[in-house]
């Protein structure tokens, strides 16, 4: 090669690789918002984490066998698992980022993306996770302090040295991860796990005395934010002064996530994944005092101090344990805000839960991912395994052929969905020209004689045109009225059809008539089917 077809060479590798850069570029995961709705592009597209999440202490080599055995048979998209500082930074400044290389590796394997989670200062509102040469230095990284003095198990959010370590930690693992995870295997990080403080509304320690004896920060009080957070309108103030009874439980929600906040930006500044922080709820629909639950996390009451405090952080994620529906769909709804992306980072056990994944699908929510999937705790064998994970392996094994439709639909707004309450009563959705009614039962000619005692029934109905329209659903029936000019008017079916989604198009299976539309319409049993209906009025 003479000098110059080298040089040529040279120039034109160097325009591919920086053009195959930009374009890697544009394919970073990330969150988009539009018309108050948001979506996870994954690859350019909308996508929607059909997760599920290892249990605390999975996340070694050893464990990962069964991990990919657990999301095989859930037909999960997403694995969601931990990262422990301890295990990141064993000893001050020294990295072993080799856990990662090896989740990388299977996750590709397995045809499966990543969410991690960083397992660092907070776990639970303690700081278990910190590496034993913080341990070792409780002077150095204290916890709080109570009320009536004693110690806490909880960090302490007002130690500079403390956050400067797991800043430099998260930074460090987010620029190794950009380096190495060139396919985006990773598509978003959990930054701590269910932060804030248990047994303690705040740091009562001199040095967070002080500050809480001082003014306010300037981003709250802003007129606007004291009347969201039902403060008075005053100029300035210390905490007790400005926000009362709520000042406790206000200041260390401020704190923690100013704390989070930093270790966040640091970590974006090196690679820009979209970021969340998971909270251990309250009761959404008592206002209980912080006392009665893990205080300073982002629970519904502090959303805003959140998104004031930790810029960085792109979403708050409600983990649901709680049970019953009402106060179940309530979060739900306090989650999905303008400025927040939903997504459901862990589900508990229990049948009545898989149904709120419709519910997420269909309020545009980004993910949902049930906790300790790999075991129940008590050493199943693998086809108990199977057995636990039938409910969601079913409604997954529906929902990954249609993963991008869902996630397109959602954003759109083009999906309503109902949930069986405990009371089974029937109930409507509103769709334009047409009202369908969802009735719920085990899918029988005569639903209302069957009830379904776990009440797991669901729909979801997908508005393709006016009257056209897929219905998805389990354990109900569904049946229309015409509404407006029509309303009144005879009806019949154009066409039922049941089928499935392959590669972005429905596969018709059968024609449904007869005995399998009259008697109030499709009914769909315990496994989900997919139906796409055309309506006419006669
Ligand atoms: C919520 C936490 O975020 C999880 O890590 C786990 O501890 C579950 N609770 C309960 O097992």
């Amino acid at each position: 090669m003479n000098k110059i077809v080298a040089l040529l060479f040279i120039l034109t590798s160097l325009t591919i690789t920086t053009a195959s850069a930009q374009a890697s570029d544009e394919m970073f995961p990330k969150i988009i918002t539009k018309n108050g709705r948001h979506a996870l592009l994954v690859d350019g597209q909308p996508f929607f984490v059909l997760g599920g999440q290892a249990h605390n202490s999975s996340a070694w080599p050893g464990m990962l066998p069964r991990l990919w055995s657990a999301v095989k048979t859930m037909h999960a998209n997403t694995l969601e698992v931990p990262l422990y500082w301890e295990q990141i930074e064993p000893q001050q400044g020294k990295f072993d980022f080799s856990f990662i290389d090896t989740l990388l590796v299977q996750a590709q394997q397995n045809n499966v993306r990543l969410v991690l989670l960083w397992f660092a200062t907070w776990k639970n509102g303690s700081n278990h996770y910190m590496p034993e040469w913080m341990k070792r230095e409780a002077g150095k990284y204290p916890n709080i302090t109570g009320k009536n003095g004693k110690p806490v198990d909880s960090p302490s959010p007002h130690i500079k040295e403390m956050m400067d370590a797991d800043t430099k930690a998260f930074a460090s693992v987010m620029k190794y991860l950009k380096n190495v995870d060139t396919r985006h295997t990773v598509i978003m990080v959990q930054v701590e796990n269910e932060p804030g403080a248990w047994g303690s509304v705040r740091d009562y320690s001199p040095v967070a005395q002080k500050l809480f004896d001082g003014p306010v920060p300037a981003e709250l009080m802003k007129p606007e934010v004291l009347k969201a957070l039902n403060a008075p309108v005053v100029a300035e103030g210390s905490w007790q002064k400005v926000f009362g009874n709520n000042a406790d439980e206000y200041f260390h929600a401020w704190s923690v996530a100013r704390y989070i906040g930093q270790v966040a930006a640091a970590g974006k500044a090196e690679y820009q994944l979209p970021l969340y922080v998971n909270a251990a709820l309250r009761d959404p629909l008592t206002n209980p005092p912080a006392t009665n639950y893990e205080s300073g996390g982002p629970t519904d009451n502090v959303i805003l101090i959140w998104k004031l405090a930790a810029p960085a952080i792109d979403l708050v994620a409600p983990d649901i344990y709680l049970s019953e529906s009402e106060k179940i769909m309530k979060v739900l709804e306090l989650y999905d805000r303008n400025d927040n992306t939903l997504f459901v980072p862990e589900v508990g056990a229990g049948l009545d839960k898989p149904k709120y994944l419709y519910e997420v699908i269909a309020r545009g929510g980004i993910g949902f991912s049930p906790f300790g999937i790999d075991s129940n705790g008590e050493g199943e064998t693998e086809k108990e395994m199977q057995e636990r994970l039938s409910p969601i392996a079913m409604e997954y094994a529906m929902a990954n052929t249609m993963v991008r439709e869902f996630a397109k639909w959602g954003f759109e707004g083009k999906i309503k969905s109902a949930i069986e309450r405990e009371d089974h009563k029937e109930q409507k959705i509103d769709l334009g020209a047409w009202q369908a009614v969802v009735s719920f039962g085990t899918g029988g000619r005569d639903v209302s004689s069957e009830p379904n005692t776990h009440f797991t029934g669901k729909a979801m109905i997908v508005q393709q045109d006016e009257n056209k329209l897929i219905a998805i659903g389990t354990n109900c029936r569904i049946t229309f009225q015409p509404l407006g000019k029509n309303a009144g008017k005879a009806w019949q079916y154009l066409k039922a059809e049941e089928g499935h989604y392959e590669n972005g198009k429905f596969k018709s299976l059968r024609i449904l008539n007869g005995d399998e539309t009259d008697w109030g319409g499709p009914r769909f049993g315990a496994t989900p089917a997919v139906v796409t209906i055309s309506l006419v009025v006669r």
